[in-house]
């Protein structure tokens, strides 16, 4: 089971002379259970990509399937969650209850299971339940985009595909989110992530694509893109290169604190046993 993206080409505003080839023919697969980040510089086609996995829009040529089913049928839509760039453009409620039950009660469920479903969603972004009964609009951008992550959490995807999830949020709630996909990633959910901040998702990441002018510039697992892209490295490898050229006995490839903490107590571990052996 995956979501298999062969030979899609997509264009705005086809036949008109304002025409935009926004997606030129892209091939890749993301596979159930996956973790993949996606990057690329200011309108490469992340965010109509995105769009193509719940069949929000059509390639014009090539196909995207999601678990074998064509996003032509609406049926995908169960399965892939998607979190837009804008949360404006995603919330429609008069209130925060409605949007987020949205889609479960779309999908058939009812009375109090859907109100659990959607105080478990609001639970898991760190939302308040009381601030169900208020209307999304009425709140900061940062709880906007909470609101719609709860909306995209309720429908329980097999897929959840989110635009720039951590983009206006606060430092507490960015690590929290982060270490909510960590969760929802270990229980076996697919999760596709667009971020201009690749080096605060690497650690997560099993799958790097990076898009350049709607083709695909780079994919790979997150050290060939760290041995790829030398120019922009996270900090925490910087340091582990600067430790390496210093002369300490440290891995370069590394892009978590965890594993650099690991790394650095090794390499002083060594050096107190030659001092003491
Ligand atoms: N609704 C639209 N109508 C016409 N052209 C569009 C539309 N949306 C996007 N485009 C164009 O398609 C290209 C890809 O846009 P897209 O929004 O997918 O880029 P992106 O990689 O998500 O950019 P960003 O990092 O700014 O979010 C851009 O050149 C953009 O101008
Ligand atoms: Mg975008």
């Amino acid at each position: 089971m995956s979501i298999d993206v062969k030979n899609v080409s997509f264009c705005y505003n086809r036949g008109t002379p304002l025409q935009k080839l926004a997606l030129d023919n892209i091939s890749f697969s993301i596979n159930k259970g996956e973790f993949v980040l996606i990057g690329g510089e200011v309108g490469s086609g992340k965010s109509t990509l995105l769009r193509h996995f719940n069949g929000l829009l059509k390639p014009h040529s090539g196909s995207v399937t999601v678990s074998g089913i064509n996003t032509r049928d609406s049926k995908v839509r169960s399965k892939v969650g998607l979190l837009m760039q804008y949360p404006q453009k995603q919330l429609f409620g008069k209130t925060v209850y409605e949007d987020v039950s949205f889609g479960p009660s779309n999908f058939g469920s009812k009375g109090e299971a859907l109100g659990k479903q959607v105080n478990d969603a609001l639970n898991l972004v760190g939302l308040s339940e009381d601030i169900s009964v208020l209307s999304p609009f009425s709140l900061s951008g940062g709880q906007m985009r909470l609101v719609a992550l709860a909306g995209v959490f309720s429908m329980e995807p097999e897929y959840l595909v989110l635009d720039e999830p951590t983009s206006g949020l606060d430092p507490e709630n960015r690590s929290s989110l982060l270490s909510i996909l960590g969760k929802l990633h270990s229980s076996g959910i697919s999760i596709v992530v667009v971020s201009h901040q690749i080096c605060e998702l690497l650690p997560f990441a099993e799958k790097v694509l990076i898009l350049k002018k709607g083709r695909i510039d780079f994919i790979g697992t997150p050290k060939e893109y760290l041995r790829s892209a030398p120019s922009s490295l996270p900090e925490i490898t910087s340091l582990m290169k600067e430790l390496q050229s210093a002369g300490f006995n440290v891995r370069d490839d590394i892009y978590s604190v965890d594993h650099a903490f690991l790394e650095i107590n090794n390499a002083l571990k060594e050096i107190g046993d030659k001092q003491h052996g």
